[in-house]
Formats: C-alpha cells, structure tokens, sequence
C-alpha cells in the first residue's frame, strides 16, 4: 500500500469547507452476463453488462436481497450495492467478438458535493446515460464553463456531458475527466492510447425527496447545473452522494488486429454509454459515512466508518454473482462468439438506435458485418487538464464543487451563469517527466496541490487533486442577482499496470 505526497497544503486550502470524497474499489466484476434487474426486471437483459458488487444480484433484485449477499467484490465489505456498466467487445474483420479485458475492475467514486447530503434510502436504484443514443448535440470540445449557454443547462445536454472517455497514456499528462465524450476511433486508440480508455460517468446527485425510483430509472433524480457540482434544479432539493464509476479498457491488445470496438449495447460510438445502481448499503452505515469520510485522501482506510471492515484484494476477487440465472446459461457475453451476446447488433447512428429486446436469445446467428466507414464520431485530439486551451481548467480531472456560499437560487433552466475562474494550484502526476510535458509546457507557478499514489495487485492508481477558485454569477430572470463563490478541486485517476 503505497501513498502518498503530503495532503497538507490541500487541507490547508479546503479548511473550513466540507469538500470531501472516497472512492469504493471494486477490483473484480462478479459477473459479465445480461443481467439488469433495474431495466429488464425478471428477465434476461437485452445487452451484456460487466457487474459488480455485492453477490445476491438476480433477475430480479431488491435492497433486501443485495443486503443478503454472502460476499462483495467492492473493498468494504458492508457496501453490497450493485453497480454496472455495458462492457467493451472487440468485433474482428470476420465478424468474430470477444471481450475486451477490463483492468483492475471497477472504481465508484463517491464525491460528497453539496451541502446537508443524504444517504441512498432503501430500495434506491437509478441510471445514468441512455443507452440508444448515437449523437451528441453540443459543441465539442465542451465549451468552458463562462460560455455554457441555457441549451447546454438541460437536463438532457448535462446527461450527454456526463460521461466520457480517456485516452490512458501515462507518459503524458493525463486527460480530463470526461474530456471526449465519445469513443475514439479504433486508429486513434491504436495510435494514441498506449494504456487503454477509461469510461467514466456521472451519475445525477439531485433528488426529488419522495421516490426511489422512476419510470425510466431517470426521472426522480437530476444533475446540478455543473453535472459534477452546482446547484440542483428545482424540485431535486435533496442532495445525495455523487456517484462517478470508471473503468479501465485494455484496447491496445487489439492494436494489430484489424476490426472495431463497440459496447455490449451495440454502440460503437459511447454517446449510448451508460450505467446503473441498486443501494445495497446499510443507510445508517453510509450516512456515517457521508459525514465522517472527510480525509482529502479519498482513501477508505483513512475512513473510520470503514476501519476494520475492508477487503483484501483477494477476497474481494474471489466474489461472484451466487446463482447466475437459469435463461441465461445458453449465454456467452465473453466470446470469442459469433456476435454480441443477446444478438444485439450494431447500431452507428447518429438517429436514436432502435430499442433492443430483453428475454431469452439463442446464441448469436448473426455475425455483425463491419460498417464501411467507422462511427460517426470527432476528432478531439489529446490534451492534458493543464493545457491551457479552448476545455480551460474545467476540463482537468473530476472537479468538486463545493458551494460555499449557495443564495437563494433561481430555477436553473431560466439561469445564465457566467463564470470567472482562476487556477490556485494544480497536480501533476509524479510519473510525468519535464520531456513529455514538451508540447503541453506547463509553467512552474502553477503550483501541486498534491498528488497520490496507492498500490495494489500491481496496479498503481493515482490521484491528482488541483484546486481551483472559481466565482460565479448566476443571474436570474428578474434580473436578481445572486452570488456564489466555489471552491474546485480536481482529482484526475489513472490506473497503471
Ligand atoms: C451464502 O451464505 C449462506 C449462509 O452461510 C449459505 O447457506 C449459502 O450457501 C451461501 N450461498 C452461496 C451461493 O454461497
Ligand atoms: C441525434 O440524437 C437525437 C436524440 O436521440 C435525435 O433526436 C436526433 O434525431 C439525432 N440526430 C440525427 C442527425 O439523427
């Protein structure tokens, strides 16, 4: 367990604030099968997911039975959540697909923005992203947050934003969290990304209070105007953790291999990228939490509420899914397969892709043909956080906002908000050398906040955390003014072999 530079002059800088996070590392998925109790309840999923957390996961899920799971492949071995993503297949030019590995499983950051935050209460599920969208209608790069307009302040546009991929390369400086929001093409994974993508995603932090889950899984929660922080829209008063996952995709194995990437849904572009969650904690237990896991670290051991109970790599790696169900035991989400596992096909865009079919599939038929000219999706080339082009320091890291100081707020989809900001301090990632930073030049005043590094299972993970003072003014219809000044920080992680 290695860490760590000093947090000294992070503390120093957040003192007197209430900014803090963890992250939950799921080393090991329990499962990579068609299970999806949230959309497809009772049935086989229509697409693959990479599953993780606590083993009672079933067709049909509730919080009482994930709270029954023998085991966890999450690292405290109380939070016996579920959490899932579609995974990543590689489809060959003859039409042969396998899986794509998937390294050090998963890591589910919670990030505690906001203010008087609530635990997930019993029976709590939701979803991020959509998965049978195929375009992205903002600008790309995103703007910087001072340009964003009302369009880019809906809830949809927040939710396009909201995920992202990375280019891992980690002689270079890293990327910034949902820098991309798309996946790049396999030619420029080839070329540009020596260690692989990281998907991540946000998922929405604002509550409406009342219901723990909606229709479709969506509408009983909203992101803060800023996705990663922010003020809620009206009507979602209640904050509640800000679950970010990440995970890592080793795409440079298929560097000679002539062919694509698409995610399990039949999307080869992640503009349909998403993910799901059951709350599978104890409320008491992740309340505490919420209030005691205050150590700029971000680390569960430097958690009280954790102490004792967290799991060793092993432990957490042994832990699968108890009974995978019956229908799906024709299945073969790993391949090599003649096909994406529930048949699905490939769907490119940019029109909403077609709803694909939960329940029983025979084994795929159809091999997918190759479409002749790769998704539709832009060239955004790679930039590091620091540099200090059109993303502007927004895009560094996973930014934290924590509003010091929230006035009464204007509803958000009325608001314009103008942004000022300044870069008080940044990280670097200690790996980076003075000749990689070539192109990127970063000057010496901007100063490190601090970074960390932890070990395990010869992966080493590190956060870069820099922070940033940003003002904003929103102003309000009627011409009502209101302040807030924000604190940011930034935490950038890599994984590494
Ligand atoms: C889970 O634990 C219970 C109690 O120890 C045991 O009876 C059961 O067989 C376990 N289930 C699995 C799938 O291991
Ligand atoms: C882009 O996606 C949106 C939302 O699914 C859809 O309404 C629109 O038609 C798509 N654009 C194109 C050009 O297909």
């Amino acid at each position: 367990m290695k860490s760590v530079a000093s947090f000294t002059a992070a503390v120093a800088l957040l003192s007197g604030t209430t900014n803090a996070f963890w992250r939950m590392p799921c080393r090991e998925r329990i499962g990579l099968m068609r299970l999806d109790p949230i959309v497809d309840p009772g049935t086989a999923s229509s697409h693959g997911h990479t599953l993780h957390g606590g083993s009672n996961l079933q067709e049909e899920t509730t919080y009482e039975m994930l709270r029954d799971s023998n085991c966890t492949s999450c690292q405290f071995e109380d939070d016996k959540s579920a959490y899932w993503t579609p995974s990543l297949h590689f489809i060959h030019e003859n039409g042969k697909t396998e899986v794509v590995e998937q390294i050090g499983g998963m890591l589910a950051y919670y990030l505690l923005l906001g203010k008087d935050i609530k635990a997930f209460p019993k029976g709590f599920r939701m979803l991020a992203g959509d998965s049978r969208l195929r375009n992205f209608t903002g600008a790309v790069p995103d703007p910087p947050l001072a340009a964003w307009t009302e369009e880019d302040l809906t809830q949809f546009s927040l939710g396009q934003k909201s995920l992202g991929f990375n280019c891992l390369h980690y002689k270079k400086p890293a990327e910034g969290a949902r820098y991309r929001h798309f996946l790049p093409t396999k030619d420029y994974m080839d070329e540009n990304c020596a260690d692989g993508i990281r998907a991540e995603i946000f998922f929405p932090s604002c509550w409406n209070g009342k219901d723990v889950d909606s229709d479709n899984h969506k509408d009983h929660m909203a992101y803060p105007n800023m996705i990663d922080g922010g003020v809620c829209p009206e009507g979602f008063d209640t904050r509640l953790p800000s679950l970010f996952y990440e995970t890592i995709w080793n795409t440079q194995a298929f560097k000679d291999f002539p062919g694509q990437f698409v995610w399990s849904n039949g999307d080869p572009t992640g503009y349909g990228y998403h993910a799901d969650f059951i709350n599978g904690w104890d409320i008491d237990t992740l309340q505490s939490a919420v209030e005691t896991c205050t150590d700029p670290s971000g680390k569960t051991e430097d958690c009280p509420v954790f102490s004792g109970a967290l799991l060793s790599e092993p432990e957490m790696m042994q832990c699968k899914i108890e009974s995978q169900p019956k229908i799906l035991s024709n299945d073969d989400c790993a391949g090599p397969a003649d096909g994406l596992c529930g048949n699905v096909p490939v769907q490119y865009g940019p029109a909403y892709a077609a709803a694909l079919k939960p329940g029983d599939h025979a084994e795929p038929t159809v091999k997918p043909t190759l479409a002749s000219s790769a998704a539709p999706v832009p060239t955004l080339s790679y930039a590091s956080a620091r540099s200090k082009g059109a993303t502007d320091a927004y895009g560094g890291g996973i930014s934290v906002y924590n509003v010091e100081e929230t006035p009464a707020m204007p509803t958000l989809t009325s608001t314009s908000v103008s942004t000022s900001t300044s870069v008080e301090a940044e990280a670097e990632t200690p790996a980076v050398t003075a000749a990689a930073l070539a192109d990127d030049a970063i000057s010496s005043d901007d100063g490190i906040v601090s970074t960390s590094t932890y070990t395990s299972e010869g992966i080493v993970y590190e956060v870069a955390i820099k922070e940033i003072a940003v003002t904003v003014t929103v102003e309000a219809k009627r011409r009502r003014h209101a302040h807030m000044h924000r604190r940011d920080r930034e935490h950038g992680l890599l994984g590494r072999h």
